[in-house]
């Protein structure tokens, strides 16, 4: 019935989708874009909306993968974008608005002494897990279960349930041979396998706030455990802020936690809608990349061409010096934050239905679970089917959202939005008690795609 009234209002979504499976394996670009039945196609995005190609308008949450702090194309980002464009998209060297952007990345983000520039998340992370190995001179990297670092060869482990063996295939196992894994939020388990690698172990590298393994925020004392143990042991810790930076703070999880890792990767938020990748940390630890100096243990990390090609350096100064400006809005964010977490758990206990929303701040998502997930485990075993049900209702409600993974306030969204997301939440809590078992326990729609992931 649910997919039903999907299919009925995006009619032209599907058409794109069966030619777009012609040419992308599983008709997408991006694994987390895909979802039962299909994923919709969008045509246009202005401030808090988004619109498909059947021009149904949404009031949109998953933001660009949660980049988008501040909803679509802020005119003041756009008139700097138009002005850029016309002198020049790719200078193919530095200019001084990638030196600005790393100054005001240094200046809130407490790690951040020394950093490179690159274009995506995945290519910060792989940056890290290098120079971590060569600060410490130890091979062994350590994970936690479910945690997203994108899809570099050496961390694309142990990402979805049960958490064993590669990803997929093409991914050797010796390529992943020195990389362990933690339970996120588990002191018992981590101390364990950390104390396994003590003496080898370069680098503890976690979200601190697990994303697509749950959109599940990190116990305070979990972390501090973490930056204690790493300490004593001389192993790399790196926080991996790439959903978190300048979202849970201006100074990302590592202000909101007040704990200083030694590195951080960030992205998203950073370019301002644009593409990016950041690989930061520690003076002693970013300038092993330094070429002029080549010491002995010399990093070679990139950056790319299209490294701090203009159009994302002036999109991400634009971005961070509004936020600046505007620090506090991020009070505003939690309070939005927090209606939606509290209000939809309400609205699924009315009808005696357990749901339980995660999340920190301005991220959110909805567990269909006995209790509150604490990691990526308790986050794969609650009812997903129902999950993708509520996801697709939400959807057919005006409210975009990709169920299965975190959802993002941005400042464009108000208190009047929250209470339509919550009353959607309330509707499918009556439907799914209407129609009991059938929607629980039915099986997918048999419109094919790929395995859903991060
Ligand atoms: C925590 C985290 N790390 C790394 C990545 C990878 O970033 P990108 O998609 O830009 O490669 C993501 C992307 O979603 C992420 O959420």
């Amino acid at each position: 019935m649910i997919e039903r009234e999907y299919l009925k209002r995006t009619r032209k979504s599907f058409e794109l989708y069966e030619i777009a499976k012609k040419y992308f394996a599983g008709g997408v670009n991006h694994n987390a874009r895909f979802y039962r039945p299909y994923p919709l196609f969008f045509s246009k995005a202005v401030g808090k909306y988004v619109w498909d190609e059947d021009n149904n308008r949404y009031v949109d949450y998953w933001m660009g993968h949660t980049a988008l702090i501040l909803g679509h194309s802020p005119s003041f980002v756009v008139r700097a974008l138009s002005n850029q464009l016309r002198r020049g998209t790719l200078y193919g060297m530095g200019s001084r608005k990638s030196v600005q952007l790393a100054e005001l990345i240094s200046k809130h983000v407490p790690c951040a002494e020394m950093m490179r520039f690159c274009n995506t998340g995945a290519e910060a992370t792989m940056y890290a897990t290098r120079l971590a190995r060569a600060y410490t001179a130890r091979k062994w990297v350590i994970k936690v279960e479910g945690g997203w670092h994108g899809y570099n060869t050496q961390l694309n482990k142990a990402v979805h349930h049960p958490f064993s063996g590669v990803e997929g295939s093409g991914i050797l196992e010796e390529e992943q041979a020195y990389v362990d894994t933690i339970r996120f939020n588990d002191l018992h388990n981590s101390e364990k396998v950390i104390m396994r690698h003590r003496d080898e172990a370069a680098l503890i590298i976690l979200e601190p706030v697990l994303g697509a393994g749950g959109c599940i925020p990190a116990k305070k004392e979990y972390l501090k455990f973490l930056r204690e143990i790493s300490e004593r042991y001389g192993i790399v810790l790196c926080f991996d802020e790439i959903i978190t930076g300048f979202r849970l703070s201006l100074g990302g999880a590592q202000e909101y936690y007040c704990i200083k890792p030694d590195m951080a990767t960030l992205g998203k938020i950073v370019g301002g809608g644009l593409p990016i990748g950041v690989v930061a940390g520690l003076k002693e630890i970013v300038s092993l990349a330094d070429p002029v100096t080549r010491r002995e243990n010399f990093v070679s990390i990139g950056g790319g061409t299209f490294s701090e090609n203009p159009l994302s350096m002036i999109a991400g100064i634009e971005t961070i010096s509004y936020l600046e400006r505007h620090r506090d809005l991020y009070e505003r964010l939690s309070m939005l934050g927090e209606m939606a977490r509290k209000g939809i758990d309400k609205a699924f206990e009315e009808y005696g239905v357990n749901a339980h929303t995660t999340g920190a701040c301005s991220l959110f998502m909805t567990h269909f679970s006995e209790r509150e997930p604490e990691n990526a485990t308790d986050s794969s075993l609650s009812n997903k089917e129902m999950q993708r049900l509520y996801g697709i209702h939400q959807i057919c409600r005006s409210n975009f959202l990709l169920s299965a993974h975190p959802s993002a306030i941005s400042v464009k969204h108000d208190y009047r939005d929250i209470r339509k997301l919550i009353d959607a939440a309330g509707e499918f809590a009556l439907l799914i008690k209407k129609m009991g078992k059938e929607v629980a326990t039915s099986s997918p729609s048999k419109v094919s795609g790929p395995h859903q992931t991060s």
